[in-house]
């Protein structure tokens, strides 16, 4: 028979050890909630439905955050919401995706919402142990060097026939028990007989006298249930608090970073680098000790970045040179270099050849080829033609106080230093702009705008303005002295 294939994910818990007003599941590994690491591993074996259940606490922020459907671009799979309410325990959380299940569905694997590091390589596992022990279901289990917490796997005799006598949660164990190591993921495939077999084993075992809960691991007093043991203990870890969030969030980072490594990327000092699970790097490209790349950032071939750059959704070309600069929303072309110290705004776009340097803030702008921003500008809401030059301390006067107003130059335009260019403005083709200017007004091309009061030298005024103070400086110091003889007079 075809495997028909449904997921069902746990996530009615609570996440008090979160200490968080939003779900654990919908905090962040390297730009991605949990909950869509998980749904990541379970979408290669082509499910046709994920069920999630929820408790009446986070239904709205899942539903919210995941929407009907998941998709990575290529496989789509729809998203069916169950409610667990109240929270009984794993089997009983099961039993409540029975309802919502669709029709046909021969095979469920189920997985707890807060193991993100779980990957579809080791769910096939599932099947392939099931069928060599010919059992009905099969459990993810892993060794743990410290298992507490975990349920404990206890072999009918022979551990090697793959068949699971029972399984003992850590508060119901014996002193015994508890030295066992090898541990219950929590993650199982099921044939679809599983939901009438739950129902027998509420009757016939019933909730445990410990903690209260319909157990899902009790399935295996039900029917035969083979163990399927991963040598990767990481892939099963759960995160219960932040700082196992922080943990699995350095093995994803170290995972990523190797296969970028692998795809011909040069990491300096890979360890300080924080990235994205949805960065894309070129073959060539080289990153400097402590760098940070987010949200899609894409660099080009041969492009070296760092050190000290943050990339948040920008989109870099190829042979570029970035070094301590922040670009945020923004595209930069070929040949680019940029930096130190360059903080690209949101609409920054850097056409090929174009130099950025020291202190530069730049924000709606399209620079255009072979211009040059080399020391100290603001450069905002603007368009510069080819081969411009704006000189030093240039500042683009863009806000009137209530509305933006933007600023057009032509090509080979020269600024003087310390100008400001009120907007809007235009400076037509081939202009210059005197340094020091205030310019306010359209500059046609080819002039020369001079926008400042015209010098004047007053011979010897300098000098006469010294002896005035001189003689100032020297009445007071009699006045204090006349003062101090008078008062002196009375005592
Ligand atoms: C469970 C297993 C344990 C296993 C461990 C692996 C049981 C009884 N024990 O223990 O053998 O080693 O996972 O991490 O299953 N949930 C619900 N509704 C409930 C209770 C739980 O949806 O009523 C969800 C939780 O949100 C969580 C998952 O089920 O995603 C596991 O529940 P949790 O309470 O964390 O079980 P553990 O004590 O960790
Ligand atoms: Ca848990």
């Amino acid at each position: 028979m075809d495997v028909r294939l449904a997921i069902v994910i746990l996530a009615a818990g609570k996440s008090t050890r979160f200490h968080s007003k939003k779900s654990k599941l919908l905090h962040t590994i390297c730009g991605q909630t949990v909950i869509e690491w998980v749904l990541d591993a379970v979408l290669p074996l082509e499910p046709h439905q994920v069920i999630l259940v929820h408790g009446p606490h986070n239904e709205a922020e899942l539903h919210d955050a995941l929407g009907d459907d998941y998709s990575d671009g290529e496989i789509t799979v729809p998203l069916t919401y169950a409610l667990q309410h109240p929270a009984l325990g794993t089997a009983h959380a099961l039993l409540q995706a029975e309802p919502v299940l669709a029709e046909g569905t021969t095979d469920i694997i189920v997985l707890p919402g807060d193991a993100p590091l779980i990957d579809d390589e080791t769910l096939r596992m599932l099947f392939e142990a099931r069928d060599a022990a010919g059992a009905e279901h099969s459990v993810l289990t892993a060794l743990m060097e410290d298992p507490t917490g975990y349920g404990r796997i206890l072999h009918d005799g022979d551990p090697e026939n793959g068949i699971i006598e029972a399984i003992v949660e850590e508060a119901d164990a014996t002193e015994e028990q508890r030295y066992i190591n090898e541990v219950n993921s929590g993650m199982y495939l099921f044939s679809v007989r599983v939901f009438e077999q739950l129902r027998k084993a509420a009757e016939s075992i019933g909730k445990s006298s410990v903690k209260g809960e319909y157990y899902l691991p009790d399935i295996v007093k039900m029917a035969p249930t083979a163990s399927c043991m991963t040598e990767d203990y990481v892939s099963i870890s759960g995160i219960n608090d932040r700082e196992q969030l922080a943990w699995a969030e350095q093995e994803v980072l170290t995972a990523l970073r190797r296969s970028w490594m692998q795809a011909g990327v040069t990491f300096r000092m890979p360890e300080t680098v924080y990235m994205h699970a949805d960065v894309k790097l070129d073959e060539d490209v080289e990153i400097g000790p402590n760098c940070v790349l987010l949200n899609g950032a894409e660099v080009g071939r041969g492009t070296v970045i760092g050190p000290g750059c943050v990339l948040d959704n920008a989109n870099i070309g190829e042979n570029c040179t970035l070094m301590h600069v922040r670009a945020l929303d923004c595209d930069v072309d070929d040949n680019v270099t940029i930096g130190p110290y360059v903080n690209l705004r949101p609409g920054t776009h850097l056409q090929d050849n174009v130099k950025v340097g020291n202190f530069v803030e730049t924000k709606n702008a399209v620079i255009g080829t072979g211009s040059k921003l080399p020391h100290l500008q603001y450069v905002g809401d603007a368009e510069l033609g080819e081969n411009v030059n704006i000189g030093a301390g240039t500042i683009f006067c863009n806000y009137d106080g209530v509305n933006k107003h933007r600023i057009s130059i032509g090509n080979n335009v020269f600024v003087g230093s310390n100008s400001s260019l009120q907007a809007p403005l235009t400076i037509g083709e081939g202009a210059y702009v005197a340094m020091g200017s205030a310019v306010t007004k359209d500059v046609p091309q080819d002039a020369l705008a001079v926008g400042r009061a015209r010098q004047e030298n007053k011979e010897g005024y300098a000098a006469r303005l010294r002896e005035k103070a001189q003689r100032l400086k020297e009445q007071r110091a009699m006045e204090r002295e006349r003062e101090a003889g008078e008062a002196g007079g009375k005592s």
